[in-house]
């Protein structure tokens, strides 16, 4: 089966064709950020006229490099939820007008189950499995019993990470988006600073992060006004620590609790080379696989958007 997906659910056109769920014919992003990068975050008008600009191109281009008309896709699917609005009609517009026209079927994609869905990618799903999702949006520990079936274990109860790595390289001016840049700044530093590890109760699954985002506002603030400077890597690598403790911690507390058999990364954060060395490690201590996407496949893409289309569509055909 051949999806063409198409993603637009913030400042990414994403545009793919992918057999059975997995084989990529063709992947094409187009990315805002150079845009955004100048107002230090994106701006959900500018974002959804960039889409309306873009959107025939990557189409135009994700046919070309697969050597493909839309004739020959057996269906659409599309980011319909979590995003931007503006941003999102656009995707889904130039979905449903496809799937009109060329009478194809039309499948709607929740992205963070697109976020999940690129490991399916890389391998196999192995129930009961649990993903940690940690995008720019969203930070969540989900069960799944079967394909397509998510229960979330536990959540953010204020910021995602991906907002706090934002934050944080926006405080120490480092530019948009931050989360690469703290990455990288993390591994020259060391984590000298002393950061709140905030793990809630013992047994939670839930997160917070905005006490960690605080503490770091205030230390630079407070430095500031003593006239001291801040080592901004060593402060990258403190936060970075504080983060990779909680995330990997908790992962490993749902892991055993619900005796999962593969533990898998979602979403921009998934591309945080600290967060995959410490989870590595930290399966290979409880004897379980792990699976991170490829670095493309982590931040906003539409390869995953068909990964998970095609598994929606195969269990709403079965029932
Ligand atoms: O999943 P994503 O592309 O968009 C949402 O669905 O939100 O995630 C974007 C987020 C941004 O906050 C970005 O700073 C973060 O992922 N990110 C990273 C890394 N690469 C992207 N955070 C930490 N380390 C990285 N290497
Ligand atoms: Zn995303």
């Amino acid at each position: 089966m051949i999806i063409l997906a198409i993603e637009s659910s913030c400042d990414e056109t994403a545009m793919a064709i992918v057999e059975d769920g997995r084989k990529i014919l063709s992947n094409t992003v187009y990315t805002q950020i150079a845009i955004h990068t100048m107002y230090g975050g994106v701006v959900p008008e500018v974002a959804s006229r960039e889409h309306i600009k873009k959107v025939t191109y990557v189409l135009d281009e994700v046919l070309k490099q697969a050597n493909m008309t839309l004739d020959d896709i057996d269906a659409v699917a599309v980011t319909k939820e979590p995003g931007l609005i503006g941003s999102l009609m656009v995707g889904v517009n130039t979905a449903k007008t496809i799937s009109l026209c060329y009478n194809k079927p039309l499948i709607y994609v929740n992205h963070i189950h697109g976020h999940i869905y690129a490991n399916y990618l890389e391998e196999d799903f192995n129930f009961p499995l649990l993903a940690l999702v940690v995008s720019g949006g969203h930070t969540e520990l989900v069960l799944m019993k079967d394909h397509m079936d998510f229960e979330i274990l536990g959540e953010t109860l204020d910021d995602a990470v991906g907002e706090a790595y934002d934050k944080v390289a926006r405080v120490v001016n480092v530019g948009y988006p931050g989360g690469p840049i703290i990455d990288k700044m993390a591994h020259i530093g060391t984590p000298t600073y002393p950061l709140p590890h905030i793990k809630l109760s013992k047994d939670s699954l839930d997160f917070s992060f905005s006490g960690l985002k605080s503490a770091v506002i205030n230390l630079c603030h407070n430095a500031n006004q003593r006239g001291e400077t801040i080592d901004a890597n060593n402060l990258a690598a403190s936060f970075q620590n504080a983060v990779i403790d909680v995330l990997v911690s908790k992962t490993v507390l749902a892991a055993t609790m619900h005796n999962v058999k593969q533990v898998i990364i979602a979403g921009g954060v998934a591309a945080n080379k600290g967060l995959r060395n410490a989870m590595q490690e930290a399966m290979n201590n409880l004897n379980i696989k792990l699976t991170v996407p490829q670095f493309k496949y982590c931040t906003d893409n539409a390869a995953m958007i068909a990964a998970a289309g095609y598994h929606k569509y195969i269990k709403e055909k079965k029932n």
